[in-house]
């Protein structure tokens, strides 16, 4: 297949406070990882999707995947287990995909909703530039610089901000490359935090990163008011 997806549900979800790990959440009575592996594999032509659990959820994952993949799918579906850190599920999920696979979806078990059409839009976007592809969306607060007291400094200007999601498509050997460079992964340096995407792990290694328009419905489930929000998004239909 040409087309590799790492589905990243590996963490442990701390802030959602829930009893199992945030992936295996339901929601509408589906966990978060049966919303993700349906889209994925929902893609035409076939791929090979890996999906990156925790250690201990790693037979549960095998068990969602055969009952989530279509009979005759030409998707290629393997479980691997995460590591500590977001970036480690992402390099072992990297070191997982088939020899073939030359576009790479890295996507959170966490946007459950993200639509077919965003994967396929970002999909696009990479094959049409050779670039590393995020979905964006505009800022709508006001945003301030605030000191560790909370006291605000000054409001910074929104306009050239977006916030971004997943999933967010590469060059395969881009990424490959970028994140087997354990400098880039680093909050070491002084005066710079470790990467919070993947997009900014390519970026630290000279790549370009564009954006296509992302989708309200593909927030991020972290808190218990995203697990209302993300229901509330559903009911109204909200693109
Ligand atoms: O914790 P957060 O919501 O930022 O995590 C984003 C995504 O990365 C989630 O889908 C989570 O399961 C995944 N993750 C992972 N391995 C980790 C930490 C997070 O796969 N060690």
């Amino acid at each position: 297949p040409k087309l590799g997806v790492v589905l990243v549900a590996a963490g442990r979800g701390e802030r959602l406070g829930a009893a199992e790990p945030k992936a295996f959440v339901r929601l509408h009575g589906r966990t978060l990882i049966e919303f993700g592996i349906g889209v994925a594999t929902s893609l035409p032509h076939g791929g090979h999707l890996v999906v990156v659990v925790p250690d201990s959820h790693a037979v549960r994952a095998l068990e969602i995947v055969e009952q989530v993949l279509p009979e005759g799918s030409e998707w290629l579906v393997s479980v691997v287990p995460g590591g500590r850190e977001r970036h480690e599920s992402v390099r072992f999920g990297l070191e997982a995909l088939h020899d073939t696979v030359e576009v790479v979806l890295v996507h959170d078990a966490a946007r459950p909703f993200a639509t077919a059409a965003l994967f396929e839009r970002v999909i696009a976007e990479v094959r049409r530039t050779g670039d590393a592809v995020v979905p964006a969306l505009p800022v709508a607060d006001t945003l301030k610089r605030v000191d560790a007291e909370g006291v605000v400094h000054e409001t910074v200007d929104r306009a050239p901000l977006v916030r971004v999601q997943t999933p967010q498509g590469f060059p395969r050997e881009l990424l490959a490359a970028a994140h087997a460079d354990a400098a880039l992964l680093s909050g070491a340096e002084p005066g710079r935090s470790a990467p919070t995407d993947d997009a900014e792990v390519v970026q630290r290694a000279g790549g370009r990163v564009r954006t296509v328009p992302g989708e309200v419905r593909a927030h991020k489930l972290t808190t218990p008011a995203d697990l209302a929000l993300l229901e509330a998004i559903m009911e109204a239909n909200v693109a």
